[in-house]
């Protein structure tokens, strides 16, 4: 069976072809364009989907070798996301639906995050602990079986990307953060600035990434701009520590807590180096397997959502025509 995927719930715009959870193809565009304002711009982000919806599926389907006749059902993000991104994907996977003649279903933007582990790596084993880190969510997801998903922590206040995403731009870095701290951080030493790990009043498990922020801004403050130049390895390197130490540390707890030795990290965040290294140490120390995607499947694309799909689409289910873009969608 032939799926179509597609996705454009933020600032990717992309389309992926499977077949028998097989990825043929997974083409994505991050809209760049982003970075001249320091973070999403969400009525830019639809006009930009608009522009690139039919180059990226016309793409997927060439570069994986099927006829568009072949294709037997798509699975499209309908939420969570920005309301205006949402509905260049979703309108364009209802129309190809009605040309074709086949199926499509509405998927968790969430739901496919936690797919692109599992598809890559088969030994993953249920139950398995799912950290979700990305530009809107920091969560972690207790995963009995496909469909059986628990919440053990969220995050109170920003997500971890998000962290990363403000705290470059008080270091004057662009948009998105992350890689910008990442690559800052080269040859830093993560102690110079004694950051805090934020724990969260009455819960032991949730996140509180806006602390951090604000700490950093207060340490930049008492700063002159040469002095936050010359050290700014030292300080992106620091603020980064603090962040991958918080996810760590909460990951460490639930799995010792619910005894539990498969993680499976994913989001836009997994693609930090650091925070691989970092999680290499963790699974050594205390004996967990914890899987990351390949990078290409960190941040959003298409090939996560139409794994999600496939098995609901295999199953026989299709959502409806009247299926609305939900921007709150959770899992
Ligand atoms: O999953 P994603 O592509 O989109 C959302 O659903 O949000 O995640 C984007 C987030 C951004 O906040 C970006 O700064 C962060 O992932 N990110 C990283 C790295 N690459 C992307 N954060 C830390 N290190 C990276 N290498
Ligand atoms: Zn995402």
């Amino acid at each position: 069976m032939i799926v179509l995927g597609i996705e454009s719930s933020c600032d990717e715009t992309s389309a992926s072809i499977i077949r028998d959870y097989k990825l043929l193809s997974n083409i994505t565009i991050s809209q760049e364009i982003h970075s001249d304002f320091g973070g999403v711009v969400p009525e830019i982000a639809s006009r930009e989907h608009q522009k690139n919806i039919i180059y990226v599926v016309d793409k997927a389907i060439k570069e994986a070798s099927v006829d568009i006749n072949d294709i037997n059902g798509i699975a499209v993000t309908y939420g969570a996301g920005l309301k205006g991104a949402l509905l260049v994907g979703l309108n364009f996977a209802k129309g190809m639906s009605i040309a074709l003649g086949i199926p499509y279903i509405g998927v968790n933007h969430l739901e496919g995050h936690l797919f692109s582990n599992i598809m890559e790596n088969e030994e993953i084993d249920f139950p398995f602990i799912s950290l979700i880190v990305s530009g809107g969510h920091t969560q972690i997801w207790k995963v009995n079986s496909i469909g059986d998903y628990v919440l053990l922590a969220n995050t109170v206040d920003d997500a971890a990307g998000e962290a990363f995403d403000k705290g470059a731009r008080l270091l004057g870095l662009s948009y998105p953060g992350g890689p910008e701290i990442q690559k800052k951080s080269k040859g830093g030493d993560c102690n110079y600035v004694d950051f805090p790990r934020p724990k969260v009043k009455g819960s032991k498990y949730d996140f509180s990434f806006s602390g951090l922020k604000t700490s950093l801004m207060y340490y930049l403050k008492d700063l002159d701009e040469n002095m936050i130049l010359d050290n700014i390895n030292h300080i992106a390197a620091s603020y980064q520590e603090a962040i991958i130490d918080t996810l760590l540390n909460r990951l460490s707890l639930i799995t010792k807590d619910h005894n539990i030795n498969y993680v499976s990290i994913a989001g836009g965040v997994a693609a930090n180096k650091r925070f691989r290294e970092k999680s290499e140490i963790l699974s050594k120390e205390s004996n967990l397997n914890i899987f990351f995607p390949d990078f290409q499947l960190c941040t959003d694309n298409a090939g996560m959502i139409a794994m999600a799909g496939y098995q609901k689409i295999k199953d026989g289910y299709k959502s409806d025509l009247d299926l609305e873009a939900n921007p709150n969608l959770s899992l």
